[in-house]
């Protein structure tokens, strides 16, 4: 049974233009004009984009003393919902800290449940051989990416030595090392300091996790990533100090990935404080939403291309579950939604605004995450050969945000009353129609697959002036002879 999308303005990174795109299969067959197949979908009006890849979620992740509420199936069903058809979920090690066993944990929990594709991140919470050994599996299993905690203390932190051995690993495996940038130490201080003080709700939460703690260690991060001769992703940027780490770095040639989150870009610290406690308990999350400033800093870098993604982080605790932190904001669950929400919300907030062009949002909400993450473009493309995971993008279907509407399984909406200017038509998976607007009949669960992300090419070293060095080339160089003003 062939498909074919037909009438709409095909949207890629790149450019946009009238085409229809025909699927044999799982797979994108042809794009051109007036192709023909068994079945049409009408994309008349609306534009035809390579489906959402979210590279930042936590479903049903053990955490904080409770599991996010979040399921594989609710999670992906509501993703597909919001035009987003895989995403790249963060494994952590269990009680045994054995790599191989989580990320076979994190299929167990999954497989049966996906309603579309999904890859992994593996997190690397201590270090010692067995880590060092079981890395190589999870690359030869299909994980290619390592996200270090740098906040957490006593629970998931890593320390800077640590930290170097996990990235120096990576580099030679072809891997991307991941940093969760906040000084852990330093937070854990500034909490006790607060707390101390009868400061006991979510505005704690703010007060103790400044953005000169994120900078700070997102700047360390970078230097133990050049150190090692690796490229370096920064998850959930948040404030202008990440960003011009970020900045920097990439202009002295060193590789570093920036990924501020839709939640950042566009809401801010205020809702700490509102009255509320559940309010703003539902938006505790780490690093915190900031003031406008920062908010304008990523939607700067996001159009300069100094960051390059725009990602949820969806880790989704339900209101009585953040009630555990009542008397303490220490202990309220960190995370925030946004799976569903993120390209409706990047759409009305960047397109509609001028901020962002139409192939921009493609490449922030899927393209980029694809080259960066090392699956294009099996994912993220539109063409011929590429999975069929396309999303019929329609500008002139509004939605006012709320939990009675939205597919996920959470109790509330950090969104609530967002109105947004675009949503998916249709969305498919692999050549299906996991989502049509107005029908809302869910997908069979389990019909996902796990995609297996290989290692990067060797070529894919940092490269800043001083690592220069120790290339290749200059080490043929009499070491003791180098030549001066290098
Ligand atoms: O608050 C957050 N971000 N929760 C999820 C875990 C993490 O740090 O990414
Ligand atoms: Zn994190
Ligand atoms: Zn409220
Ligand atoms: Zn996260």
């Amino acid at each position: 049974m062939s498909k074919v999308i037909k009438g709409g303005m095909v949207c890629t990174a790149d450019r946009t233009w009238k085409a229809d795109v025909l699927i044999e299969g799982e797979t994108i067959k042809q794009i051109g004009e007036d192709l023909k197949g068994d079945e049409y979908i009408d994309a008349e009006g609306a534009y035809v984009i390579p489906g959402g890849i979210d590279p930042h979620t936590h479903l049903e992740m053990p955490f904080m003393g409770t599991t996010a509420a979040e399921t594989f199936e609710t999670g992906t069903w509501a993703a597909a919902c919001g035009g987003t058809t895989m995403v790249v979920d963060f494994c952590l090690p269990g009680a045994d800290g054995s790599i191989k066993n989580a990320i076979n944990e994190w299929h167990r929990k999954s497989a049966p449940q996906i309603c579309s594709d999904v890859g992994y991140h593996m997190a690397i919470t201590g270090w010692d051989e067995n880590v060092f050994n079981e890395m190589k599996d999870a690359v030869d299993m299909g994980v290619n990416s390592f996200k270090h905690f740098m906040a957490y203390k006593g629970a998931l932190m890593i320390e800077d030595d640590e930290m170097f051995a996990s990235f120096k690993r990576c580099a030679e495996l072809g891997a991307l090392p991941m940093v969760h940038a906040e000084n852990g130490d330093l937070v854990a201080e500034l909490q006790q300091k607060y707390f101390d003080q009868g400061i006991t709700g979510p505005e704690g939460h703010a007060y103790s996790r400044p953005p000169e703690l994120e900078g700070e260690a997102a700047n360390r991060a970078i230097t133990i990533a050049d150190t090692a001769g690796v490229p370096l992703y920064i998850v959930h940027v948040s404030c202008e100090q990440t960003h011009e780490a970020i900045r920097r770095a990439r202009q002295k040639g060193m590789r570093v990935y920036g990924e501020p989150l839709i939640q950042f870009l566009t809401l801010d610290e205020s809702e700490y404080f509102n009255k509320d406690w559940d309010h703003a308990a539902r938006r505790v999350m780490s690093p915190p939403f900031r003031s406008k400033d920062h908010q304008d800093s990523l939607w700067a870098g996001l159009q300069a291309g100094s960051l390059q993604v725009v990602a949820t982080d969806h880790a989704a605790f339900n209101t009585e579950q953040k009630r555990a932190g009542r008397d303490d904001f220490r202990i309220i669950p960190n995370g925030s939604n946004g799976l569903e929400e993120r390209l409706g919300v990047l759409w009305t907030e960047g397109v509609e605004t001028g901020r962002l062009t139409p192939n921009e949002f493609v490449a922030a909400t899927s393209t980029n995450v694809a080259k960066i993450l090392n699956i294009y473009p099996r994912k993220g493309a539109i063409v011929e050969g590429a999975d069929a995971d396309i999303v019929v993008w329609d500008p002139k279907i509004t939605k006012t945000i709320s939990p009675a509407n939205h597919h996920s399984i959470l109790d509330y909406n950090v969104f609530e009353g967002f109105e947004v200017t675009a949503n998916a038509r249709y969305t498919l998976s692999r050549g299906d129609v996991i989502w049509a607007w107005g029908q809302n009949s869910q997908p069979q669960p389990g019909r996902g697959k796990f995609i297996p992300r290989p290692a990067f090419p060797s070529a894919n070293v940092a490269l800043s002036k001083w690592k220069a060095l120790t290339s290749p080339k200059m080490i043929k160089r009499d070491p003791l002879n180098i030549p001066a003003g290098i």
